[in-house]
């Protein structure tokens, strides 16, 4: 029987608490900690006031942005306790990218913006993670029928935006300049050789599981409930993420100079910001380079390629194929040719560092193919780490899908047919979001996610 079908719920009797009060409190602190060593790694003030990606806020911003948030969430809101700071609150209530950095030039509360201290934002963060301990330590945090506790969902709410911010933290600093930051003295890329060549997948035809049911899980967000399957039809599919090394075939056919392959509105930007290449690349008079974390690195031939979805779609187009929908990739990566599902490609051992580049072990993408260990039932590699992987399903509801209480808008502004789903994880996403039905969105344009693909084609 699928893992997937088999409810936790059954495991614990009706009535008592599931809560493991210490565990949490302790997840809570070691994301503290992560993100306390992040903020570490800006080089001073002027780092730490600075804006690597106009879309997004100053970094200031996001070291009270958290805490903020997960006080206000479990504290506020759902306990009904007292607040800190009303202003400080509002400062740092919410940070979601606006549609274009146009639209954030003209927002004042963003470039006009007199940010606060450090010390005044450690000082609330201080005295929000008090509160927040407090709570998880004596509230009554799990309370059944409650509309933002039933589950502890609001705790289960503030620990995972916490490592979501984590990652967009990562991308963000990738972003700034590397005199800006501070090298970890261990670091070294793992650049590998060539890139991998293998023939294509065949997936028989199926049935996919999206989502899940709100009783039979710990945690999911509202844009993952509620449970539901699809058919999908026999595809084949690559078994490794498109490398550096094959979108430079695209560059070099003019893949860039070529409307065909683009969808009008994204050939227009394209032209309009003049796009030749993946963000992070860079053509130097000696060869391309990949601009990494801490410093130039010649460009890896084997490593996944970092792309928007309008670049995935175009080198798709251009190769004759095309991008999975989401439920391809969900039964390419947890189905089975018996029919099962798993809990991770690999089957249903827990994560960790032989099945896969994630949860904060690597700066950087490993080498396309490295990791066997992590290779779904079918044979592909590297669906759940080194990189999300674009799919061609518009970020929407499923059916019956209620947005949840505890931050109602958290995916329903995003469904605009404009954002499109992201499956699997980067190096930068923490363990605990690896579950079969997380799903990440960005819009097609966004360049600043660790985000790759790979291209299916329908089985004849
Ligand atoms: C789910 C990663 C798209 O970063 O925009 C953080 C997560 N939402 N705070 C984002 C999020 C609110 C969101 N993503
Ligand atoms: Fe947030």
């Amino acid at each position: 029987m699928p893992r997937l079908l088999q409810p936790e719920r059954a495991l614990r009797p009706e009535g008592v608490s599931s809560i493991d009060r210490a565990d949490l409190v302790a997840r809570y602190r070691r994301n503290r900690e992560r993100s306390r060593a992040l903020f570490d790694l800006l080089i001073d003030e002027s780092a730490y006031y600075s804006q690597p990606i106009p879309l997004r806020h100053p970094f200031v911003f996001y070291e009270g942005h958290v805490p903020a948030f997960s006080f206000s969430t479990l504290v506020k809101t759902a306990l009904g306790g007292a607040g800190i700071d009303r202003e400080l609150e509002g400062l740092f209530a919410r940070g979601i990218d606006p549609p274009t950095d146009q639209a954030a030039a003209g927002d004042p509360g963003r470039n006009g913006e007199r940010w606060p201290s450090r010390s005044v934002v450690r000082q609330f963060a201080r005295a929000a993670d008090a509160r927040v301990i407090e709570a998880l330590t004596r509230d009554e945090i799990d309370r059944p029928g409650h509309p933002l506790l039933d589950r502890a969902e609001a705790v289960h709410v503030i620990l995972e935006h916490e490592v979501m911010h984590q990652e967009t933290l990562l991308y963000m600093l990738h972003r700034l300049p590397w005199d800006r930051k501070r090298c970890p003295p261990a670091y070294r890329p793992d650049l590998g050789g060539a890139a991998p060549q293998s023939a294509w997948i065949k997936i028989a035809a199926g049935r996919a599981t999206l989502g899940v049911d709100r009783g039979s899980t710990r945690f999911a967000w509202d844009n993952e409930r509620p449970r539901h399957s699809e058919p999908v039809r026999a595809f084949a599919i690559q078994p490794d993420n498109v490398t550096n090394a094959a979108f430079m075939d695209f560059i070099d056919a003019g893949g860039y100079q070529e409307p065909r392959w683009w969808r009008p509105d994204l050939w227009n930007w394209v032209r309009q910001a003049d796009i030749r290449h993946p963000l992070l690349w860079e053509r130097r008079a000696d060869g391309w380079t990949w601009r990494g974390m801490f410093g130039p690195i010649s460009l890896p031939p084997a490593w996944p390629v970092y792309v928007t979805h309008a670049e995935a779609e175009a080198y798709a187009r251009w190769s004759g194929v095309r991008l999975p929908t989401e439920a391809e990739f969900q039964r390419a990566a947890y189905g089975t040719p018996d029919g099962d599902e798993r809990q991770f490609p690999w089957g249903d051992a827990l994560p960790d560092a032989r099945h896969g580049v994630f949860d904060f072990t690597s700066w950087d993408p490993a080498p396309a193919g490295s990791h066997p260990d992590g290779r779904s039932a079918w044979g592909v590699n590297d669906l759940v780490g080194n990189g999300w992987e674009w799919t061609s399903t518009a970020f929407g509801p499923f059916p019956g899908f209620q947005a949840m209480a505890s931050y109602p808008e958290y995916s329903a502004d995003f469904f605009d047919g404009d954002h499109f789903v992201m499956k699997g994880a980067s190096p930068a996403t923490a363990r605990e979001l690896l579950r079969p039905t997380f799903r990440n969105w960005f819009r097609a344009r966004y360049p600043y996610v660790y985000a790759t693909f790979r291209c299916v084609k329908d089985f004849p």
